[in-house]
């Protein structure tokens, strides 16, 4: 991207492990073995290399999503389209009454190139922090090689839908998207279309859990189908969503095989609001003050469908619309 090309990251030299350390306004980054490292000039906070590199991975191939993004209880980012705000205890209520929270705003493209070269080089070959746990290596130990075609990975962004002609394509074992072990048993046909004279070139279709059987990743919505600012983006899942999403939107759930399971907080405090148990069928309609993290004990589809409109935020925090999409 030229735009950044010239940004200035700022990196230190490798440590004797061979990490490199990196600053980010007053935030200080580093990792060691096992641990990343955070300061900032009220706190410090470590979290596991692991843990911190699949929700570093979330945040870079989203583009900071919608909403915040939390890496855990305490470290996250929320996305203003625009800018950045990293923050580091500003939606805990024990760090905010203790005074210990801190919040910095970035220009989207610094903390992006920030980020990915964070996750470039703290990434070890043979680590995928996409991948399901039983798929990928450790991340642990002093630093060797990298996985930069991982971690780089091509997101789906469907312009109309898959297998539009000219949009995004179906995945086969050629095109390097074998059927994963938990869907083995997910049927490949594809729909037949019996078109009317003339209307050849005028319709498209896919199956739709088959494409979703070749999933290489866990958590990561991809869009399928967009109408106007509707956005279909399936997802697979499995082991721990990676991250703790804040909603600045209402979203929607529609558990298409196996189980989730959803631990619910409110988003500004992190207090407890439910345990929602999706099972194959169910629908889930999460509002928009709210901040979520699934647990799939097996591989499992999730549809995950968002408005993408720009105007949602600002209409929910100037209270114009509910934070729920049904009043009972
Ligand atoms: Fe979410």
């Amino acid at each position: 991207m030229t735009e950044t090309a010239t940004l200035d990251v700022e990196a230190s030299e490798p440590s004797e492990l061979g990490y490199r350390s990196f600053r980010l306004g007053e935030f200080a980054f580093s990792r060691d073995e096992y641990f990343v490292s955070l300061t900032w000039p009220t706190g410090r906070h470590v979290m596991s290399a692991d843990a911190f590199l699949r929700a570093l991975q979330r945040d870079v191939a989203w583009d900071f999503f919608y909403g915040i993004i939390n890496f855990d209880g305490v470290l996250g980012t929320v996305n203003h389209y625009g800018t950045v705000d990293m923050f580091a205890g500003r939606y805990n209520d024990a760090y905010r009454k203790a005074e210990l929270d801190h919040v910095e705003t970035f220009e989207t493209p610094l903390i992006r190139e920030t980020f990915k070269a964070m996750l470039a080089d703290w990434t070890n070959e043979g680590f995928d922090p996409f991948a399901s746990p039983e798929e990928t290596g450790s991340a642990f130990g002093p630093k060797h090689g990298d996985n930069i075609d991982a971690i780089t990975r091509r997101r789906v962004t469907a312009q109309r839908m898959v297998a539009v002609a000219g949009d995004e394509g179906l995945r086969t074992d050629d095109n390097g998207h074998p059927v994963n072990r938990q869907f083995a048993d997910v049927p490949q046909d594809e729909p037949e279309i019996h078109a009317e004279e003339g209307f050849e070139d005028a319709l498209a279709s896919f199956n739709l859990f088959a494409y979703l059987s070749r999933s290489s990743v866990t958590w990561n919505p991809s869009v399928v189908s967009v109408c106007k600012d509707s956005l279909y983006c399936p997802t697979t899942e499995e082991y721990i969503l990676p991250v703790i999403h804040g909603n600045d939107r209402v979203e929607w759930f529609v558990q298409l095989s196996d189980e989730i399971y959803w631990d619910v907080e409110d988003r500004d405090s992190g207090a407890k609001r439910a345990k929602v148990i999706m099972k194959a069928g169910d629908v889930a309609s999460m509002p928009a003050d709210i901040r979520h993290q699934g647990y799939a004990p097996k591989r499992s589809m999730l549809l995950v469908w968002e408005n993408g409109s720009g105007k949602i935020p600002e209409l929910i925090s100037s209270g114009k619309l509910p934070s729920t999409a049904v009043q009972f």
